[in-house]
């Protein structure tokens, strides 16, 4: 069956053609129209920017998706869209568009949750995974441990309680100076560092739960750069990239490990566009061998925001019924 999909929840718009189901877990075409060179001038997404742009892509990106696949309207079977979470005014772009798309056609309409959409790109990259597993969304916008017990049964067990692990790489990468969103430059800076130069906090935990927080470890990134520069020092900027880095993932690991000890699952499928921190796949690598899992983690082109994860995620949600009515509504926070 050919899904249509569309995300456009942040600062991606993006259309793609997949074919799931009968042995398929294949992408036909996959098109993403980043906006990040027109929000790295205000040094974040500014939402109604975002909104604008993605009216001004989403046309000629279907279009564009349609010839890269060499199908046509008629040989798609359902129409899949984000609706949540995200900026409103972002998902309500894609949403009515989709909403237009499937209507004038007759298609059916699949509303997809984006955590789970980003978990999905996996189900494209690795044909064999099946749930039940153990799944780590890793994002701009979302930090969550996820005990997946079906293709479309989430609990989640475990979340940030501030920034996201994306968010506090960003602001740590502008603190040093570089442009929005800086994790990937992080990611590069922290190989020529030491990273046991700084000893910085882990993220905080909560006993009892498997919540973690990134703001105390960013303020000491924070506080450590400021006592520099009021000292008139230079800034070690990559070994505070590695240190940093470490104590982002010693965090998430140590998590990761309590997670899989609560839910006994032997597989980890990890995903978002922090799954693509070189440092991180290492350490959940080693984590995986130490426990004797599988670890299933996207290509780097799936772990950011794209269309063909949503087509995927909305296969198992149309097989599960979840279509919706020509009302159906954006949400800017998961109900
Ligand atoms: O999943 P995504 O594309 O969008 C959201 O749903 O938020 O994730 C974007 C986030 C940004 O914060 C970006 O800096 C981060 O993923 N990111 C990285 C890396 N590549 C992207 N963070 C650390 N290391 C990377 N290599
Ligand atoms: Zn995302």
């Amino acid at each position: 069956m050919l899904i249509l999909s569309f995300e456009s929840s942040c600062d991606e718009t993006a259309c793609a053609i997949v074919e799931m189901g009968e042995g398929k877990r294949e992408i036909l075409s996959d098109k993403v129209a980043s906006q990040i060179s027109i929000h790295k001038l205000y040094g974040g997404v500014v939402p109604e920017i975002a909104s604008r742009a993605h009216t001004e892509a989403i046309s000629g990106l279907t279009r564009e998706a349609f010839a890269e696949a060499g199908v046509g309207m008629s040989d798609v079977g359902a129409v899949a869209v984000t609706n949540e979470p995200g900026l409103i005014g972002a998902l309500l772009v894609g949403v009515n568009f989709a909403k237009g798309i499937a209507a004038a056609n007759g298609k059916p309409l699949v509303p997809v949750n984006h955590i789970r959409g980003h978990i999905a790109a996996n189900y494209l990259a690795h044909k064999e995974l099946e749930p039940p597993f153990t799944a780590f969304v890793a994002s701009g916008g979302h930090t969550s441990i996820i005990d997946v017990r079906d293709y479309t049964d989430f609990r989640t067990i475990g979340a940030t309680r501030d920034d996201a692990a994306g968010e506090a790489f960003d602001k740590v990468a502008r603190l040093l100076g570089m442009s929005y969103p800086g994790g990937a430059e992080m990611d590069a800076l922290a190989n020529n560092g030491d990273p046991e130069a700084i000893r910085f906090p882990s993220a905080a935990s909560f006993p009892g739960t498997l919540d973690l927080s990134f703001s105390g470890l960013k303020t000491a990134v924070i506080n450590y750069i400021h006592n520099l520069e009021q000292k008139g020092e230079p800034i070690p900027r990559a070994d505070v990239c590695a240190s940093f880095t470490r104590a982002v993932c010693e965090s998430i690991v140590k998590r990761l490990s309590e997670a899989l000890d609560l839910t006994g699952k032997d597989k980890l499928v990890v995903a978002g566009g922090v799954s693509a921190n070189s440092h991180l796949r290492r350490a959940l690598g080693d984590l995986a061998k130490k426990r004797g899992i599988s670890l299933y983690m996207p290509p780097l082109s799936l772990c950011g925001d794209n269309g063909a994860m949503i087509g995927a995620q909305g296969y198992y949600e149309y097989l599960a019924g979840n279509v919706a009515e020509s009302g159906l509504n954006a949400f800017a926070t998961k109900r």
